[in-house]
């Protein structure tokens, strides 16, 4: 080529990085390597090749790491945990800031050998991956000096299972490792079978970092280890991957008292306005959904433009598209690079075979050899095609119009995942007024795909629960210090040889939609005081009552929209009433239990209304500092429809402990009132029909929770499910809130003090909802 020519065409050279680095560091292994446990690497074992994908060469063989393997990562971790979360939180804070610093060090080395591995370009695993790594380490160095003041009655959960997936293997290590290790846990990890190899130079990198030997333990291996791993002996499980994964995890540890977190799937939306930044808007979607060859599980995947820009968009979008480098992942002018494993390529291409859309790919040279795919767009398909609904994980982009604000909002959210949105509009109006309406954990406006460690991440529905990142995030490797004893399931009192003379009938309703109605069954059940009085009749409530009340529940979302200030006025005001009766309650409450102590939960109760009334305006969010020119809004929403299994043994406070907190917050509710002692609850309808609650805010079915926690766990338009149970309902509620991954909190047989700790019932009433906004310069 001459200058002259090279000048014409402004074309790209090749700028390879080098990986001999790299591959002295593998030689030096000598390309095989066993597990990282108890401060040591174990003889390399039976396992499987680790290729990389830009080129088919084989890399490095990793052991298959087996339930023994496991188990002796796990022991080392226990042994090592009560040290570690002795020393004072200064003590971790160095280590992290030394594993912060050397990640740092090593970036290139880390970058190169990530690339390698997974097939990203080096652009990104040295200029996004690293940078998020080492910050991430710095900010959890942080938390680890502050949250022993911060956070002085929580305590680690002991060891972490961490199972990790492909896409960003350093990243989601430092996801895991940095919040596990900063709460005072240890960890075994589990890196993906494709991706191994910078988990194993981590491991080494954390002995330069002196870490006391077993806090941090690296186990190999393929998916079957990964369930070793969720079934050993560990006080969590933190999961990042697929949704049917990430489903099963739900129902392998149902039960176990083991914590969970999982971060799944998404088919996320991002939505162009007409009068967006048109230009802007086509980089950040090169950067949605072409970042990491659209391996991202947030990845903007789901275009929705307006249909007055549809055409012109489309076209820019696929010059751009053409414009796009794919090709060797190690060269610095690469933007695609190659997609993790055949296995993966040949999922792609199916779907996108199979697809009824019309599609466009990129006009651009693909390398002879190697797993790549083209940046692809595919048009024509309908809101209910397989490509709108299922996460491709690939460089494929599909895109539908939309006319109004409104259809967009329905639109984005007409799916079974909530991870995360993107919102292009230059109408600063608009985009707050849209962010709110998004079902997804993180909203982007006029950006996409940013990241910090300051900023909570995580989703909603089948995206699974729990947040990565900022306070938040560490809250999920934490537990109260204080732990209650185990719960004897409590009866009802039987009814007596002899009863008393019946007065007259009184049966209780259930409380729908505003309305007190009769159960669907028809049935009810005495309710004897301990001396043999009876007390009145309970409605038996069924799945098809539980069916209404989420009905009316969802019918009366617009709770949610109420100003905080009118939320408090109605507890006020619920306490009020409360107040009016309170002699009336006590003897209640005196008669159901035989307890002498009806005028002091009475009290309670009042008491707990005025907590969650005061805290309505006051459990705010927060205005994140990231290292961007913007700020991160961590903004509290409600959940939607929660659904409470109440405690037995307090009959009133108990309920109100949870409806309070829910209400508060902005949800509304479906309760399942003590099982033996129910009446209490009903006679609080009249408390809920003069307190201007509005209809089917507050739902009530009485019932046997042993027969009603099943419908309500698996029901499909109940967003958390909550049991304070004394019946052994934990592991059923957890196993079947795998049909929508709803979140739960449930006592796992132990009894809960009453009233709750007011900061821990509301950060489950709420999802932490992360908004990216511009701001400043
Ligand atoms: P995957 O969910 O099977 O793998 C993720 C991790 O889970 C790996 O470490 C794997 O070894 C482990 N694993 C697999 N089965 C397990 C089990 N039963 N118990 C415990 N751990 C287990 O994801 P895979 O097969 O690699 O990719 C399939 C699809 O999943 C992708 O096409 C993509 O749609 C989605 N995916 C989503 C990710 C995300 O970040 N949301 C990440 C990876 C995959």
């Amino acid at each position: 080529m001459t200058i002259k020519e090279i000048f014409d065409a402004m074309s790209y050279g090749p700028a390879p990085e080098s990986n001999a680095e790299a591959k002295d560091w593998l030689a030096r292994h000598a390309a095989a390597f066993g597990h990282f446990i108890d401060g040591q690497f174990t003889k390399p074992a039976a396992g499987f090749a680790t290729r990389n994908p830009a080129t088919g060469e084989t890399l490095a063989t990793v052991t298959q790491g087996t339930a023994a393997d496991v188990a002796t990562a796990v022991a080392a971790a226990r042994r090592a945990q009560p040290k570690w979360a002795a020393l004072s939180g200064h003590q971790r804070a160095k280590y992290l800031y030394a594993l912060a610093r050397l990640t740092q060090k090593h970036a290139r080395l880390l970058a190169v050998l990530e690339t390698m591995d997974n097939g990203k370009p080096i652009r990104e695993s040295r200029d996004i991956d690293l940078p998020l790594v080492s910050r991430h380490f710095y900010y959890h160095a942080g938390l680890a000096q502050l949250a022993p003041a911060e956070l002085p009655d929580h305590a680690p959960l002991g060891v972490v299972g961490a199972v990790i997936p492909w896409n960003f293997p350093l990243l989601m290590l430092a996801w895991k490792v940095a919040p596990a290790l900063a709460a005072g846990n240890t960890i075994v990890l589990k890196p993906a079978e494709y991706t191994p190899l910078t988990a194993l130079l981590f491991a080494e990198i954390s002995r330069e970092a002196g870490l006391p030997k077993g806090v941090l333990n690296i186990v190999t291996g393929d998916g079957d280890t990964g369930a070793a791993l969720v079934a050993a002996p560990v006080d969590k499980i933190a999961f990042t991957g697929s949704t049917s994964v990430g489903k099963a995890i739900r129902r392998a540890t149902a039960g176990t008292g083991k914590a969970l977190t999982l971060e799944l799937g998404g088919k996320s939306p991002y939505i162009v306005f007409d009068d967006a930044d048109i230009d802007s808007a086509i980089e950040g979607l090169v950067d949605a959904i072409w970042f990491n060859q659209g391996q991202v599980c947030c990845a903007g995947s789901r275009l929705l433009v307006q249909e007055g820009i549809a055409p012109r968009f489309h076209e820019k979008l696929k010059r751009r598209m053409d414009g796009l480098r794919i090709g060797d992942p190690l060269d610095k002018c690469i933007d695609v690079g190659a997609v993790v494993d055949p296995i993966q390529l040949a999922t792609i291409t199916g779907m996108v075979d199979a697809s009824e859309g019309e599609i466009y790919r990129a006009d651009t040279p693909l390398p002879a050899q190697g797993c790549f795919y083209p940046p692809t767009l595919i048009t024509g398909l309908s809101s209910a095609s397989r490509l709108m609904q299922e996460e491709i994980f690939g460089p494929v982009l599909v895109s539908m119009t939309f006319r109004t604000p409104a259809e967009a909002v329905e639109l984005a959210n007409n799916t079974r995942y909530g991870l995360a949105a993107t919102v292009w509009t230059e109408n600063v109006n608009l985009a707050l007024d849209i962010a709110p309406k998004l079902k997804a954990g993180v909203v982007w406006v006029n950006a996409t795909n940013l990241f910090d460690a300051a900023a909570g991440f995580g989703g909603l529905r089948e995206s699974g629960f729990g947040r990565e990142g900022g306070w938040e995030g560490l809250m999920a490797y934490l537990k109260p210090r204080a732990s209650g004893k185990p719960l004897k399931p409590a009866a009802p009192f039987p009814e007596p040889a002899t009863p008393e003379a019946p007065a007259l009938d009184r049966t209780a309703k259930l409380f729908i939609g505003g309305k007190q109605a009769r159960p669907d069954g028809g049935y009810s059940r005495p309710v004897w005081s301990p001396k043999g009085r009876l007390l009145g009749h309970a409605g038996l409530g069924n799945r098809k009552d539980i069916r209404n009340a989420v009905e009316a529940a969802h019918a009366a979302k617009g709770w949610a929209k109420t100003t905080a200030h009118a939320r408090a006025q109605i507890l006020y005001y619920m306490a009020e009433n409360l107040s009016a009766r309170a002699e009336e309650f006590a003897r209640r409450l005196r008669d159901l239990t035989g307890r002498s102590s009806g005028e002091a939960e009475v009290a309670q109760s009042i008491d707990t209304l005025f907590t969650y009334a005061a805290w309505a305006d006051k459990y705010d969010g927060a205005a994140k500092s990231v290292p961007i020119r913007g700020v991160a809004l961590a903004m509290h929403e409600p959940c939607g429809v929660i659904a409470a299994l109440c405690p037995d043994d307090a009959p009133l406070l108990g309920l109100v402990s949870l409806m309070a907190p829910a209400i508060a917050m902005g949800n509304t509710c479906v309760l399942v009132p003590s099982d033996p002692f129910p009446l209490a609850a009903t006679d609080f309808y009249q408390v809920l029909e003069t307190s201007d609650v509005p209809a089917g805010v507050v739902n009530i079915v009485t019932g046997s929770h042993a027969e009603l926690a099943k419908p309500l766990a698996g029901h499909m338009d109940i967003d958390a499910l909550w049991s304070f149970s004394s019946s052994p309902v934990s592991k059923l509620v957890e196993e079947e809130s795998a049909t929508n991954l709803k979140r739960t909190w449930v006592n796992h047989g132990k009894a809960t003090a009453f009233p709750l700790a007011p900061r821990s019932a509301l950060a489950q009433a709420t999802e932490v909802k992360t908004i990216w906004v511009p701001y400043g310069e």
